[in-house]
């Protein structure tokens, strides 16, 4: 069982600057779990904390069921594979892969088992003798994996392993690794900026901003039930509207009323006379014929961006630009007045004080 324990957690440099704050987390074993966040909340310091590459100031960690705080990183089990791939550039794929277990005093005939494996896993078999200046960017980013791999290591570590490649590749390597976590199945904890990487990856994502955690769910989850407004606007596009609660709504900008579902009027009530802000996606707008119930607005559509698939359009509401997904093959114009209708049942709820979502 290589399952990590995080039990809170915090970081400070110069006991001032607070970059973590008690993080507490239990990553599964086999699990594969993305730790995603804006740049510089602290996404790497906490990688960094579990490998054993920076000091934890407070709390407990804890790797296959040992506290490993003043372990060292190479007793710790586990392997990173970094950005910048940090490849030698001296030394052939094979040599490159080779190293970690030759620095070990591995016997040779099992570095030689380990690394053909890793290659032919990796697809890097005809590479083995080529200088890292001489692969692709995808094939060292590879390498890099590869030298992870031979390490048989109980938990991955990777921080923004992808981020040097081109969008196209970067897509491709997302596969390759998911899949790579399906025959490996080591615990994996995964670092990124990016939420499309978050969703399409992890079995977990765990959200941070400011060196805290805000919700630890299921890429579905955190979507459609976001904690606050920070994962709701993080995860996915999200319309902000600000507004005053109402016996029957919420009374926003330009003396306009949005009613609530039920349940969470009665509940908002409780909260008298709160500033509240609605949260609003773009696919909860419907075409007015859509049987769907729910309010019907006019609209000025202001402009559209047509992805083919699905246009996008921008239109004022409440004197904010709100955005809705809309049918490619319904005809609209830009400048021209349009009804929308907005799927009520769906809309979220935030105190605007806390910025917490009202349930
Ligand atoms: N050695 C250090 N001393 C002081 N602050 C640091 C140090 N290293 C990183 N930080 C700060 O810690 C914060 C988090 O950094 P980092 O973990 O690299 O963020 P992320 O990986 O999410 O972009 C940043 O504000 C950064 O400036
Ligand atoms: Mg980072």
């Amino acid at each position: 069982m290589a399952d990590v324990v995080l039990d809170q957690i915090s970081k400070s440099y110069d006991n001032q600057n607070t970059i973590i704050q008690d993080v507490s987390l239990t990553v599964k074993d086999r699990e594969f779990l993305v730790l995603v966040g804006p740049s510089g909340c602290g996404k790497s310091t906490l990688l960094r904390m579990i490998a054993g590459l920076e000091s934890i100031t407070n709390g407990t960690l804890s790797i296959a069921g040992r506290v490993v705080n003043e372990t060292a990183p190479k007793d710790r089990d586990i392997a990173m594979v970094f950005q910048n791939y940090a490849l030698y550039p001296h030394m052939s794929v094979y040599e490159n892969m080779a190293f970690g277990l030759k620095m070990r005093k591995t016997a040779k005939t099992e570095i030689e088992t380990k690394v053909q494996e890793a290659a032919r896993i990796l697809d890097l078999a005809h590479l083995l003798e080529r200088k890292p200046k001489q692969l692709s960017g995808g094939q060292r980013q590879r390498v890099a994996l590869g030298r992870a791999i031979v390490r048989n290591p109980k938990v991955f570590l990777m921080d923004e392993p992808l981020s040097n490649l081109d969008a196209k590749l970067r897509v491709q390597m997302r596969t390759e690794i998911a899949s790579l976590h399906q025959r490996l199945k080591a615990t994996t904890i995964y670092v990124t900026h990016d939420q499309v990487e978050a969703m399409t990856m992890g079995d977990r994502v765990v959200i941070l901003n400011k060196g805290k955690i805000q919700q630890v769910d299921t890429p579905l989850q955190v979507y459609q039930n976001p904690v606050n407004m920070f994962v709701a606007g993080f995860v996915g596009q999200m319309n902000f509207l600000a507004g005053i609660l109402e016996p029957d709504g919420l009374r926003l900008g330009d003396n306009m009323l949005m009613r609530l579902p039920q349940v969470l009027q009665n509940k908002a009530n409780q909260l008298n006379g709160r500033g509240m802000v609605l949260g609003i996606r773009p696919e909860y707008w419907l075409a007015p014929e859509d049987p769907q119930e729910g309010q019907t607005f006019e609209v000025c559509i202001q402009r559209i961006e047509m992805l083919g698939r699905e246009q996008l359009l921008y239109f004022p509401l409440s004197g904010q630009t709100v955005v809705a997904r809309w049918p490619s093959d319904l005809p609209v114009k830009e400048s021209e007045s349009l009804s929308v209708k907005l799927d009520t049942s769906k809309i979220l709820l935030f105190d605007a004080a806390t910025e917490d979502r009202i349930i």
